[in-house]
This record gives C-alpha cells, sequence and structure tokens, in this order.
C-alpha cells in the first residue's frame, strides 16, 4: 500500500456548471439561453432531453450545499447564468437571479466552502448570439458589463474567479461542428474575441473595489501522443498539440498565437488579430491561475504527409473522428464515453505547463470519469471503477507536486449527475446519483471515499 499524502493547505472540491444542474428555466424573471434554444429546438441531444429541470438545483442548493458539507468539501466551482441576471444579456438586471446566487454564496460560506465562481460556463444569453455571438465585439462589451456587476456585487465574498470555462468548446469545435454558420474561421476568431473579453474581464477585476482575490481562466487540455515512432506522426502530433493546447495557452498566458497557425488562419481567411488586442492581452500578464480541466489523452498518426499539409482540415477530419468515437487500442482503458483513461498524459501534461509557463499556479478544476454506475447495493452506487480512476489521476498530480510543479487544489466533475450536453442524462459523471424522476441525491461509494481523502488530505493506494 503507497501512502500519497498531499501539501497543506490543498483544496479539495467538486464542480458543477449552471445550465447543467439548476433547471428553473424560464423561473424567476430568467432569460433564454443559447441551450434553452438548442435543447428546445435542435433536436441534437440524446433522447430529446433539456436542462429545463436538470437536478432541480435552483429550488434544492441548500440541500445540496448541506451534502458538500457531509462530504467536507473545502471549495465548490460553479457558474452563474448570465441570462438569470441580465436576462437579455445587458442592460436591465434580474434582481431574483442576483437573489438566488447571494442565497447560495452566502449558505456555502456558512459552512466554510470557498465559492469560486465561472463567469461564463457556455449558456450565452440568447438575444446576444443573435447578433453573433462570440464573433461579435458588442458580445465582449456586455460580458465586460456583466463581468463588473458580478466583481462589485459579489466580489466581498468571492475571492476566486474564472473568466471562462473551456473556450475551444465553444468557439473552434462548436463552429467546426458546424453549429454556426460562419464555420471554422468563425470559430477561431471567436476565440480570440473571447481571450480580449477574458483580458479585459481581468483588468476590470484588478481595478474593482474587492480585487484582493484572484482571477484567471479555465482550459481543457490534454497531452497528445504520437501513435508510432514514425517522423509524420510525430509531425501530427505537434500540429495537433498547437490546436488544442498551445492556441489557448499562449494568449493567456504569454500574449501571444502560435505562429504556424495564425499563419495557416490567415493564408485561408480573413481573419483580424489586431496589435492592440495582442497588447491588451500582454497587459494582465502574469495571470494568477490557471485552471486546468483534463480527462483524458490523444493519440494521434496519419498515413500520409499530405493529410498534413493543411493544418485546418487536418483539424477538422480529426474533430469528425472525435465525434464519431475514436478507434479503442487493445490493452488501454477507456470511459463510458469512450475516452482513454490516461493518468501518465495527465501527469506529462501538468509537468509541461509548469515549464513552459513560467511556474503558472494551477487548479484541477475539472477532472472526472462517465461510469455506468448500475449496481446500487445497501443504498449506496458501487462505483469502484470511478474510485480507481481517480485514485490514479491523483497519484499523478501528487507526484507532478513532489517534482515541484505548482498545483494547489482539485475539483472532481462533478458534484453530482447532471446534464452532459449533447450526452442529455444518458451519461453520470457525479460523486453523488441523481434520480432524475424523484430527485432523490442517492451516495456513491466514490463520494464516501472522496470525503476520506479529504478528511485525511490524502489517501492509501494498491501498488
Ligand atoms: C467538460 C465541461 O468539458 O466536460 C463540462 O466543462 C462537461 O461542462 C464535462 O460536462 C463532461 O463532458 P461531456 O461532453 O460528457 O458533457
Amino acid at each position: 500500500m503507497k501512502e500519497i499524502i498531499f501539501p497543506e493547505g490543498f483544496i479539495w472540491g467538486t464542480t458543477t456548471s449552471s445550465y447543467q444542474i439548476e433547471g428553473a428555466w424560464n423561473e424567476d424573471g430568467k432569460g433564454e439561453s443559447l441551450w434553452d434554444y438548442v435543447c428546445h429546438n435542435l433536436g441534437i441531444v440524446a433522447n430529446g432531453d433539456t436542462g429545463d429541470v436538470a437536478c432541480d438545483h435552483y429550488h434544492r442548493y441548500r440541500e445540496d450545499v448541506a451534502l458538500m458539507k457531509k462530504m467536507g468539501l473545502t471549495a465548490y466551482r460553479f457558474s452563474m447564468s448570465w441570462p438569470r441576471i441580465f436576462p437579455t444579456g445587458r442592460g436591465k438586471i434580474n434582481p431574483k437571479g442576483v437573489e438566488f446566487y447571494d442565497n447560495l454564496v452566502n449558505e456555502l460560506i456558512k459552512y466554510n466552502i470557498e465559492p469560486v465562481v465561472t463567469l461564463y460556463h457556455w449558456d450565452l444569453p440568447l438575444p446576444l448570439q443573435n447578433i453573433g455571438g462570440w464573433t461579435s465585439r458588442e458580445v465582449v462589451d456586455a460580458y465586460v458589463e456583466y463581468a463588473k456587476f458580478l466583481f462589485d456585487h459579489f466580489g466581498d465574498r468571492v475571492k476566486k474567479w474564472i473568466t471562462f470555462n473551456e473556450p475551444q468548446i465553444f468557439t473552434v469545435l462548436y463552429y467546426s461542428l458546424g453549429f454556426f454558420e460562419e464555420g471554422v474561421a468563425g470559430g477561431f476568431q471567436a476565440s480570440h474575441l473571447v481571450n480580449v473579453a477574458h483580458a479585459r474581464a481581468v483588468q476590470a477585476y484588478r481595478k474593482c473595489e474587492y480585487s484582493d482575490g484572484i482571477i484567471g481562466i479555465t482550459l481543457n487540455l490534454g497531452t497528445v501522443y504520437p501513435k508510432t515512432d514514425s517522423d509524420l506522426d510525430k509531425q501530427a502530433m505537434h500540429i495537433l498539440d498547437s490546436l488544442n493546447n498551445q492556441w489557448y495557452l499562449d494568449p493567456v498566458l504569454k500574449g501571444f498565437y502560435p505562429n504556424e497557425i495564425l499563419t495557416a488562419l490567415r493564408q485561408k481567411f480573413e481573419i483580424s488579430f489586431p496589435e492592440e488586442d495582442l497588447s491588451l492581452l500582454k497587459s494582465v500578464l502574469p495571470l494568477d491561475f490557471l485552471g486546468i480541466n483534463n480527462y483524458s489523452c490523444s493519440r494521434v498518426g496519419v498515413s500520409k504527409p499530405e493529410d498534413l499539409s493543411d493544418i485546418l482540415s487536418f483539424l477538422e477530419s480529426h474533430v469528425q473522428g472525435i465525434m464519431a468515437g475514436e478507434e479503442k487500442e487493445e490493452g488501454r482503458k477507456y470511459s463510458e464515453l469512450g475516452w482513454e483513461v490516461c493518468p501518465e498524459g495527465f501527469y506529462d501534461l501538468l509537468i509541461r505547463i509548469d515549464k513552459d509557463y513560467n511556474h503558472v499556479l494551477t487548479y484541477i478544476t475539472e477532472n472526472g470519469i462517465a461510469c455506468k454506475d448500475n449496481k446500487i447495493e445497501d443504498g449506496i452506487v458501487q462505483d469502484e471503477d470511478r474510485i480507481s480512476y481517480l485514485q490514479r489521476y491523483l497519484e499523478a498530480a501528487n507526484r507532478a507536486i513532489a517534482n515541484g510543479v505548482n498545483l494547489r487544489g482539485y475539483f472532481i466533475w462533478s458534484f453530482m449527475d447532471n446534464f452532459e450536453w449533447h450526452h442529455g442524462y444518458s451519461k453520470r459523471f457525479g460523486l453523488i446519483r441523481i434520480d432524475f424522476e424523484t430527485q432523490e441525491r442517492i451516495w456513491k461509494k466514490s463520494a464516501q471515499w472522496y470525503r476520506e481523502v479529504i478528511n485525511t488530505n490524502g489517501f492509501g493506494m494498491e501498488t
């Protein structure tokens, strides 16, 4: 048995997001969000599920915070719903929406659970999508107004802020999948405007009355490995790494974009990255912290040099491969979603970020696994597979810390089962099971295990 112990003061949390858990989609003055629209109109979600009710957290937040307390969490990361606060995106505030988050934040603080707030986890107010979404500078202005309101109103109690959750997903990925007519070029342009919005929010936070906390951004990142040792596969690895990791890391931590991709984009599209934006990105450095979401790693290979001649087509075919379900390799383990269980990739990622980005302060803002969760004994879900995954990832994190990585906290996705975007309710990531018929909250073995981890600041692992 190996004892894995974390440094004193290490933060132990869980994560959720507004659209995925709150429900109450049209109650108390909340405006419509992009995801309300997607679920009600596009028919792309499994079983026609919607977030209309989700975990009914809007009405049950007290019960949920009490469960967090029982679990011993020292922090809870959640997102605020922009259209609950500004129903049309800007202008008039909805006092009932503000009251909900006041109550939630106060309830957390009452139990000594630190609120960690994400400003944006994909539920854009619909009227803002209708004026161009993240390809519009007007939306950036509206976001900054929303951010300022949150800092001024909640900043006395919230001391850790995350400007955006996983820009890659709601920009390049959504656009490459054809959700919006601007296509892949629009996706890259949107990812730049999100960085501009991020930098302006950081500026605003540093100028606000309660600027004694810290502000960062959460990126979805993962190590890319070549499928074989061939030069071609190594080249593919390098390109995919720039597209999936560096394109998002460099602008928020270094203030520039990887040249290779910028050149490829400029050759193909009318796309604008004005100098003054780049100066703005630089002006907020160093960023206070980086949030890392990691679930898996990728393995990439191509059969002929032409497959790499156009970086953007390469990206599109890679995205299609992911959506179709990547091929599984023998001898490797995969989650319910077909994602490889890859703790070594997690370790390599942490080491690499620490080295390439000047020992930046990091938190793992999401890590977890979807499991079948179909064995319930004595009223407890027997999810040993989840415990084993979490142990292996935490062991890797612990090794990274021992090797000097500046990692100070870990948040599991997710506190409870919830609306998993296009999978609807068919995939379960929670430590707490939700019976979506009755809204009953049921403990899983992993939640009991995590309580022990928090209690002892570590765990024992069979070697
Ligand atoms: C992360 C998101 O990408 O992964 C979460 O920040 C999401 O919101 C989680 O729920 C699991 O992924 P998916 O695609 O199964 O919902």
